[in-house]
């Protein structure tokens, strides 16, 4: 159990987050910051001032707390509009971000076109972090990932194991659980690891999927693993198209306290994060999704696989991806 987790983001996944740090008992403390609601300009001075006065994260904060004695903890959940509530935290999960969202017409946006607008609130985060808690292990889920997490690095220059992005456990586990449904197993039974950017071009590793550890091909023929691997690629945005109102929100929560359990037990649990690479896969000054072993130390060591020549190159594809974002963010960074 850590001290505190502070919590960036009082949104669905943040929400989803410090419900379920408090159940499992991660920690003693949790910190949720968010400055929203935001008064508009347009309205007349009383009704901003109303606006103000309001705050998600002190709200969902106080309405969690009033429902502890319920599911018996005792864990402080102390939130606020700027970061200040952060102070102390060991470990923050950072969600600030506006996420996609269906148009009217049914179409929805990339995560790389939510550059710009959630660069600036990235921006501000890493400011909080700087403030209250400079020290602390940073996973970050707010997209579009792997710029998002270059740029806490470009502002924050932390020590390389402690900061990661949180995407290749959501991918993998979208993975793993249409294999399972495709060979009607539990999803306890399928392993996978899906690697790369955070966008359409991620790479299911298939050589490294297997159910009960025979080859995944022993099960599902090619032709069904093609489509699996087609829908994982997608799955973000069909949740998306299915919501109308925001993106995925528990398995993303989820997936980012399967890395964080790992890291505040020092369980020592290969997963795949989005890690800095100084050479590793052929890439040098990025973060990118790679299997990594994470333990109390963060990121421990990165795992290289022995890939195919197909999924190499599909990995190329998909870092040329990340860096073409990144150099984006680090143009509209020097304009912030
Ligand atoms: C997703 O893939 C939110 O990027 C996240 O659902």
């Amino acid at each position: 159990m850590l001290n505190k987790i502070g919590v960036i983001g009082g949104g669905y996944i943040g929400g989803v987050l410090v419900q379920e740090i408090v159940q499992r008992r991660l920690a003693r403390e949790v910190g949720l910051s968010d400055p929203a609601p935001f008064p508009n300009p347009a309205d007349p001075p009383d009704r901003q001032a109303v606006t103000k006065k309001q705050s998600v994260s002190i709200g969902k904060g106080l309405d969690m707390s009033e429902g502890l004695p319920e599911i018996r903890r005792d864990a402080r959940i102390v939130a606020s509009k700027d970061h200040s509530c952060l102070a102390g935290a060991e470990l923050v999960i950072n969600t600030a971000g506006v996420p996609r969202k269906a148009r009217p017409d049914g179409t929805y946006p990339s995560r790389e076109e939510l550059l710009a607008i959630n660069l600036k609130v990235t921006n501000e985060v890493a400011t909080g972090i700087k403030e209250h808690c400079p020290n602390a292990t940073i996973i970050s889920i707010a997209n579009p990932l792997d710029a998002i997490v270059y740029t806490l690095h470009k502002r924050l220059g932390p020590p390389k194991n402690k900061l990661m992005g949180m995407a290749g456990v959501l991918d993998s586990g979208r993975y793993c659980y249409f294999v399972a449904e495709a060979a009607k197993v539990s999803v306890e039974n399928v392993n996978a690891i899906v690697l790369g950017g955070h966008g359409d071009d991620m790479v299911p590793v298939r050589s490294s999927c297997q159910i009960a550890g025979v080859p995944v091909e022993k099960f599902l023929d090619q032709e069904t693993l093609k489509k699996i691997e087609e829908r994982t690629r997608k799955a973000g945005g069909e949740v998306v198209g299915l919501l109308g109102f925001g993106s995925a929100f528990v398995s993303p929560a989820w997936a980012a306290l399967e890395m964080a359990e790992a890291i505040i037990f020092d369980k020592r649990k290969i997963l795949p994060v989005c890690a800095y690479l100084d050479g590793e896969y052929g890439v040098k000054g990025l973060f990118v999704g790679v299997p990594a072993i994470l333990g109390k130390n963060g990121i421990e060591k990165i795992v290289e696989l022995d890939l195919t020549s197909a999924e190499k190159d599909a990995l190329a594809k998909s870092v040329a991806g990340v860096r073409k974002t990144c150099d984006e963010a680090d143009g509209m960074l020097k304009k912030l």
